[in-house]
């Protein structure tokens, strides 16, 4: 087995009613005045910003909000929230939503006890040390940045979409109620799916493989996301299909699923490029590039392709033509995304075709203008970028 250090120390409450615990929570860790955050007004229109406000009132907890983080949060709204807690003496930040909400906030908190601009920390010139603490009731099973150790940020200006870890980012604890996924759009649950699996899948498939165990937890995560995902898309008030889904999700991105591989992460750079240039969903901006990519990829580690194949779905493994298996898993992933209303190619997902200019701006951008490569199973400059975005269509 290879080594690692596994640190993950989120505390998880799960199950119903768990957000009215959130006052006594917050007042255990210390915090006495709490920004509240949250994204367009889905937790106003569920009840869940009133179950919050109230939970905070009764523990004797001040509190101010602030809504109007966006999917691909904004860098412009994490300025006004840094503001905010200086000014109001905030000492603890509370994201109620999705990852965005999450992401925005971390952003925050990092943000209101650094004295330069927060964006170093997203542009590579500075390392967060210190953070306001933060905690979060998810909404959306998806980013895993409930337990995880990463902020997305999106700077307005260039349309450059950055994303960081570090410890001080890692959230004390999380409330996690599976009824609270209920008013989901089937879009956003297919997006959350397929980021739950990507978060796997670009540990799994790495240079450096395999830690026995820590593929069987992946491919335990992928057969449980897989199975409830078509449930939950079929079924959204399915308490059990949400709470495997929203546990999967956690799961996926606390680091567990990728114990000793340094993963690839590649899809996922692509992704965000996307994101950051056309604003579109995450999930599906990754749906629309891992199918070009993998088949970029697939033949610096056939074998790996084809155990996911016979592991996750169930396929038979063809010894005298592993390709052949490692290519039916590939179109299995494709089919399983189509099935759930994913884009599995860019011109799905935009409505249309990238011009070459726009490949060419995307592959710098993705470089970090030409600071970088991206992934480990198979290391792609520039050009190679420009390949894989050019075969996504
Ligand atoms: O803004 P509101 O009104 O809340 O509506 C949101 C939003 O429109 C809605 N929504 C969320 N929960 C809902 C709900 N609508 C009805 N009922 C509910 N229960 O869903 C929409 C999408 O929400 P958002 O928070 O943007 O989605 P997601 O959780 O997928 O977050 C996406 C962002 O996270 C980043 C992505 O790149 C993207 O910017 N990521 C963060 C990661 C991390 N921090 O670890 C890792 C990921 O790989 C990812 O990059
Ligand atoms: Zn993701």
């Amino acid at each position: 087995m290879n080594a690692f250090v596994f640190y993950s120390p989120t505390k998880v409450i799960f199950g119903k009613g768990v957000e009215n615990q959130v006052g006594r929570e917050i007042k255990a860790w210390g915090g006495t005045k709490v920004l509240v955050h949250f994204g367009g007004g889905s937790v106003k229109r569920s009840g869940l910003l009133d179950r919050v406000e109230a939970s905070l009132k009764e523990a004797g907890l001040d509190y101010v909000l602030l809504g109007g983080a966006v999917p691909n949060p904004r860098l412009g709204l994490v300025y006004e929230g840094i503001d905010l807690c200086r000014k109001e003496g905030i000492d603890f930040v509370l994201p109620v939503g999705g990852g965005s909400a999450i992401d925005s906030a971390k952003a925050i908190a990092i943000g209101a006890v650094y004295d330069g601009d927060v964006w170093d920390f997203y542009d590579g010139k500075a390392v967060p040390t210190e953070a306001l603490p933060t905690a979060n009731i998810l909404t959306l099973a998806a980013t895993g940045s409930e337990t995880s150790e990463h902020s997305v940020i999106t700077k307005e200006e260039g349309g450059i979409k950055r994303g960081i870890g570090f410890p001080v980012l890692r959230p004390k604890f999380t409330l996690l109620n599976p009824e609270l996924l209920y008013t989901l759009p089937p879009y956003q649950t297919a997006c959350g799916i397929t980021d739950i699996m990507m978060h796997t899948l670009d540990r799994y498939f790495s240079k450096g493989g395999c830690n026995e165990m820590t593929d069987r937890i992946a491919e335990a995560v992928l057969r449980t996301v897989i199975q409830y995902g078509k449930v939950a898309m079929e079924n959204p008030t399915d308490y059990t299909a949400r709470s495997e889904i929203l546990w999967a999700g956690s799961i996926s991105h606390n680091d567990m699923t990728g114990l000793g591989l340094p993963g690839d992460w590649s899809p996922h750079q692509l992704e965000h490029e996307l994101g950051g240039m056309f604003d579109v969903a995450h999930g599906a901006g990754l749906a629309a590039v891992w199918g070009a990519w993998a088949r970029y990829v697939v033949d610096a580690d056939v074998m790996r392709f084809a155990r996911y194949g016979v592991n996750v779905w169930g396929l038979n493994m063809n010894w005298e033509d592993p390709a052949a298996t490692a290519e039916e898993a590939i179109r299995a992933t494709e089919a399983y995304f189509a099935s759930i209303g994913m884009p599995t190619t860019i011109s799905q997902l935009l409505g249309r075709a990238l011009t070459e200019a726009e490949v060419e701006e995307l592959a710098e951008k993705c470089t970090f203008f030409g600071r970088r490569t991206i992934g480990s199973l198979k290391v792609l400059g520039k050009e190679e970028i420009k390949d894989v975005y050019r075969a996504a269509l």
